[in-house]
């Protein structure tokens, strides 16, 4: 395996594997899964996902953990997102026994693609539904495909746990669908892109968003959700603009096993400049400390120090902990894949 690739040296980014798995919903119900190494899609030119975003993903991570199992974080949780992103775009919903099934599926067929423990880089898992009838008026599909394709990965951010710097270019806004349980559908990543480049054009890690309306509070990163740390407290955005990140819910509780206070609510922008310790934290980012955030329009910025803070490193160590199968798994996240 270790010839495989240059596992320590991996970023972020898709690598071709053996297969991907595949289930169709045709006449009101959901096919046979069906293992497929073909990287292309055969689609109709007239698809509602291409035309009206009828399409949802999800991302999580497969570990090949020290004892020699390869463990899944909380898929459960993923498959509850997209079911409530599937409601919110009228699109069937993917059972949960069903959606396990494929992670477990395409993460078994591809086992030498998961990047060995030493390296740091793990298995990324993207589950992707997309309407696939043809449509011209705005109406909902008939028919969908749920597929799941892996790639091995590495850091989202420069460095892993390693602090960058971020930016707030107000004229950009996180995009509303995701305050109505529509979640992770590509449109919203789209209208991220130009930010993201401005902000990367401009030598920070990523863009950073205040709410839409106001321009006055914290939502969260481009690919990740924020937290601030202060007074033994782990702040974190309530925002009905951010995604529920599962990462952020499981610090959340793991904040709070350690005796941390934790707080889910409005941040005012001005409130940054009080955190001893700020993060963003999702599937790809884990947790990458954040050493300072400029706003663009006020010139100001908010400093947390160049090298990540305690709090942060014992959450993160924690959390990686459990997901390596090294800590024990009070909560029951893991599922152990390849035993
Ligand atoms: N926020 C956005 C916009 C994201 O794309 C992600 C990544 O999935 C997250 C937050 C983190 O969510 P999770 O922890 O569920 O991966
Ligand atoms: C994730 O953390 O799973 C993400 O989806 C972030 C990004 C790659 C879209």
């Amino acid at each position: 395996m270790a010839e495989l690739m240059d596992w320590s040296n991996l970023g972020f980014g898709y690598h071709k594997t053996d297969y991907n798995v595949r289930c169709y919903y045709r006449d009101g119900k959901w096919g046979e899964i069906e293992v497929c190494s073909e990287e292309t899609i055969p689609l109709h030119m007239a698809a509602t996902c291409l035309h009206y975003g009828q399409e949802a993903f999800e991302g999580l991570k497969a570990y090949r953990c020290p004892d020699g199992k390869v463990r899944v974080f909380r898929p459960d949780e993923n498959a509850a997102r997209l079911q409530s992103t599937c409601r919110g775009i009228l699109m069937p919903e993917v059972p949960t026994e069903l959606f396990i099934e494929m992670v477990k599926k395409v993460v078994r067929l591809n086992e030498r693609f998961i990047p060995p423990y030493e390296s740091g880089a793990t298995l990324y898992v993207r589950p992707l539904m997309i309407g696939t009838s043809a449509q011209v008026g705005v109406h909902p599909s008939q028919e969908y495909l749920f597929l799941i394709l892996v790639t091995p990965v590495g850091p989202y951010f420069k460095g892993g746990f390693a602090s960058n710097p971020y930016v707030i270019i107000r004229e950009h806004d996180r995009s509303a669908p995701l305050g109505t349980g529509i979640y992770k559908v590509g449109g919203n990543y789209a209208a991220s892109l130009l930010a993201n480049k401005k902000a990367h054009d401009k030598g920070y890690a990523c863009e950073f968003y205040l709410d839409a309306k106001e321009k006055k509070y914290i939502d969260e990163c481009g690919a990740a959700n924020f937290f601030g740390i202060k007074d033994n407290t782990y702040v974190t955005p309530k925002s009905t603009s951010i995604l529920p990140s599962i990462t952020n819910k499981s610090l959340m509780q793991l904040a709070e096993d350690f005796g941390l206070k934790v707080e889910r609510r409005q941040i005012p922008e001005e409130e940054l400049s009080t955190f001893e310790e700020a993060g963003a934290c999702g599937t790809a980012a884990v947790i990458s400390p954040i050493s300072y955030i400029d706003d663009l329009e006020t010139g100001k910025r908010y400093d947390f120090g160049e090298e990540p803070g305690p709090v942060s490193r014992k959450l993160f160590e924690h959390l990686r902990g459990i997901q390596y199968g090294i800590e024990e798994d009070k909560h029951g996240w893991t599922m152990v894949v390849i035993d």
